[in-house]
């Protein structure tokens, strides 16, 4: 099934859709988004994906938009894409008028753009099964990391330093030395049993995985803390574990350079994984998540 495209209304193939040049999404990143991941044609985690996007778009103050609508369209999109693994994205951005940096008045209509693409996990089954590599970057990013806005360059710089270096991803590290998360996924740590990750904030998005495995956290009887810590404490932390949308939840093996776990993906994230992966399957037979 090939991909499908929804721009402002219409259905077409992603490589025809176009937006005007002075659409602010891509003037000024003036825009939200959201990826969600669909199993067996349904959407994963759905009211929690439309909860951050409609958290994102009131903090860019763009609450205008009418996101029924927006879910409606996201549902049709896939059910006429008839894609079955898949990933949607959604974008939203504040709409189309002359380049001046304050808000069009009056108002002008948002951009609403959704992309169902298939999805084929094998690539990422197989980081998930040995680990990947990981860099750290200063993370350089603005204040409202918390708001999941297209303004990604600082991410992009970083995760193209990871590449270079043949890594899968950079862990960012704040003014103050603390890790943060990395350029497209939330790490978690896991130190003398007990799982850790940076508290929630402005410095990190709340991720949707990062969520969904801390509710497994309690049913798999372990326990969760929010701690901030510098990289040598990360990089001496008995796991780290990466967690997003796509790559659920993966080892960590390596940091810039240094064995994690000796190198080898450990106890607790192969235990996340197993839940995790029954989580989702839970959810395909019964249609609750657990996590909502
Ligand atoms: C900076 C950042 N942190 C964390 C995540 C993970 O979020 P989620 O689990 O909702 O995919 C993402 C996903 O794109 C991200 O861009």
């Amino acid at each position: 099934m090939p991909a499908l495209a929804y721009l402002n209304g219409e259905w077409m193939a992603p490589e025809a859709a176009r937006v005007p040049i002075w659409d602010r999404g891509f003037m000024f990143g003036d825009a939200v988004y959201e990826v969600v991941r669909v199993y067996l044609g349904r959407i994963w985690l759905e009211q929690i994906h439309f909860d951050r996007l409609e958290r994102s778009l009131k903090a860019v103050r763009n609450p205008a938009v009418d996101l029924i609508a927006v879910r409606q369209a996201v549902l049709e999109t896939l059910t006429k894409s008839g894609l079955q693994e898949a990933t949607i994205y959604v974008q939203i951005t504040r709409g189309v008028a002359p380049r001046k940096h304050a808000f069009p008045s009056p108002p002008v209509e948002p951009t609403i753009l959704i992309v169902a693409l298939p999805y084929d996990d094998a690539a990422t089954a197989n980081l998930r099964e040995n680990g990947v590599a990981m860099i750290s970057r200063p993370d350089t990013r603005w204040g409202r990391c918390d708001i999941k806005s297209t303004n990604l360059l600082a991410n992009v710089l970083a995760n193209e330093a990871a590449h270079e270096a043949g890594a899968f991803e950079a862990v960012l590290i704040d003014r103050d030395g603390r890790v943060t998360e990395a350029t497209h996924s939330s790490v978690l740590w896991v130190r003398d049993g007990v799982v850790c990750g940076s508290p929630e904030g402005n410095e990190i998005l709340p991720g949707t995985t990062r969520r969904t495995v801390l509710s497994l956290i309690q049913d798999t009887g372990l326990s969760f803390r929010e701690e901030r810590i510098g990289l040598p404490t990360l990089q001496a932390a008995n796991e780290v574990l990466l967690a997003g949308t796509t790559i659920e939840v993966l080892p960590v093996i390596r940091i810039d350079g240094q064995p994690v776990n000796g190198g080898e993906p450990g106890p607790v994230g192969r235990a996340l994984q197993a839940a995790y992966r029954r989580s989702v399957q839970h959810w395909l037979s019964t249609g609750t998540d657990n996590c909502s």
